[in-house]
């Protein structure tokens, strides 16, 4: 008999450069998930390719066409930033292979390709549950401060709409650079403003330096509450922030501490194969091979864009975050979004779910 062809795999993630950290997180999850569940599914070796765009969109694309023509993979998946996963999309399109995007997380992306699907979550989604919150909670006056860029207008233009719903007013709406930030004149112009507190997205990696620098500047001594969106409180850094994270409450879809016996072993499995905890970089990415494996089998080995894409739709399972759905609709990922607050345990620092939205689906989609 021939040998089956292996399946491939082509993920291109931020290995280097100023996301590196996500690159290094979705990595160590792929490798769990083939290690708990083997390298073979359904008679097809797994062939995974993991490719280093630095986090510029101009190399996403080569590598993506290089993964497509030359290595023939079947399917494209990562994309560590929102710019990252634009590029590909018409790759993906033109060359009809499934695109799974594990890390970006502005709402538009999966309406840039039908072979668009997507396992991390979007900032809509994320947004609201802490604007609600907030609101609830004796917070008035809000400056907003994002990240200016796709999924920092989303959180912004989320979070405002439904912090004036309930009553709320925004003060003062501050976009900071991608790359390189430096936060001090931001945070200057914060404190001048005086609101009840400062709501805060930036991209997984900057979250620590931010930190420091809002301590530095004594706004948690000025009264100065923060709220946040988890990727601000990135499991990745949170146990480094040191004091000036307690307590502070933000909203997201994971945390490492979530209290079920599939997150306590998947961090339990993933601690003991690292040295680093696991963030919502590293779920997306499990829980994308695993979307693949399952619609691999699915199609009997038989693979395919078309048949692997309609094997992703509607599919539901149990994440180490919780229950998720892929919507066959809008191929995007329906989940539940947690509030949680830092809390120390055992010496270390931990987002403590305290409340929960049941099956929040993308605020951002069109109705
Ligand atoms: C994006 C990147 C991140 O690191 C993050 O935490 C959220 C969104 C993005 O570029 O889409």
């Amino acid at each position: 008999f021939a040998e089956a062809k292996p399946f491939k795999i082509g993920f291109i993630l931020p290995m280097t450069g100023q996301s590196a950290s996500t690159g290094r997180q979705e990595e160590a999850a792929i490798k769990l998930y083939m290690a708990q569940n083997g390298s073979t599914v359904a008679g097809r070796k797994i062939e995974v390719i993991v490719k280093d765009d630095g986090g510029v969109a101009d190399q996403t694309r080569r590598i993506a066409q290089e993964l497509v023509v030359n290595d023939k993979v079947d399917v494209l998946a990562g994309f560590g930033l929102t710019p990252l996963a634009l590029a590909t999309a018409p790759i993906a399109t033109q060359s009809k292979t499934p695109m799974v995007v594990t890390a970006a997380a502005t709402s538009i992306i999966t309406e840039q390709s039908p072979y668009i699907v997507r396992t991390s979550f979007t900032l809509p989604q994320v947004s609201i549950g802490i604007a609600e919150w907030a609101a609830k909670n004796k917070i008035r006056k809000v400056v907003t401060l994002v990240t200016d860029y796709g999924p920092g207008i989303d959180a912004e233009k989320f979070f405002k709409s439904q912090f004036q719903l309930n009553g709320g007013q925004i003060v003062a709406e501050i976009r900071s650079p991608l790359r390189s930030p430096d936060f001090a004149p931001f945070l200057q112009k914060v404190r001048d403003a005086q609101p009840d507190a400062l709501f805060v997205f930036l991209p997984s990696g900057q979250g620590a330096a931010f930190m420091k620098q809002f301590a530095e500047r004594g706004l948690d001594k000025a009264g100065i509450k923060l709220i946040a969106t988890g990727d601000v409180l990135d499991d990745d850094q949170l146990n480094d922030m040191g004091d000036v994270a307690l307590g502070v409450v933000n909203s997201h879809h994971y945390s490492a501490a979530h209290p079920s016996a599939l997150n306590k072993k998947f961090v339990t499995d993933f601690q003991a194969a690292n040295k680093f905890r696991p963030n919502f970089m590293a779920v997306a990415a499990y829980d994308g091979m695993r979307v693949i494996y399952k619609a691999l089998e699915a199609t009997k080995g038989q693979g395919g864009g078309e048949a692997l894409l309609g094997a992703m739709k509607g599919q539901i399972f149990e994440s180490p975050r919780g229950q998720v759905l892929i919507d066959a609709q809008t191929r995007d990922i329906v989940q539940d979004v947690y509030i949680r607050k830092v809390e120390r345990k055992d010496g270390q620092l931990w987002n403590v779910e305290f409340d929960v939205q049941k099956s929040v689906k993308d605020p951002g989609k069109a109705k």
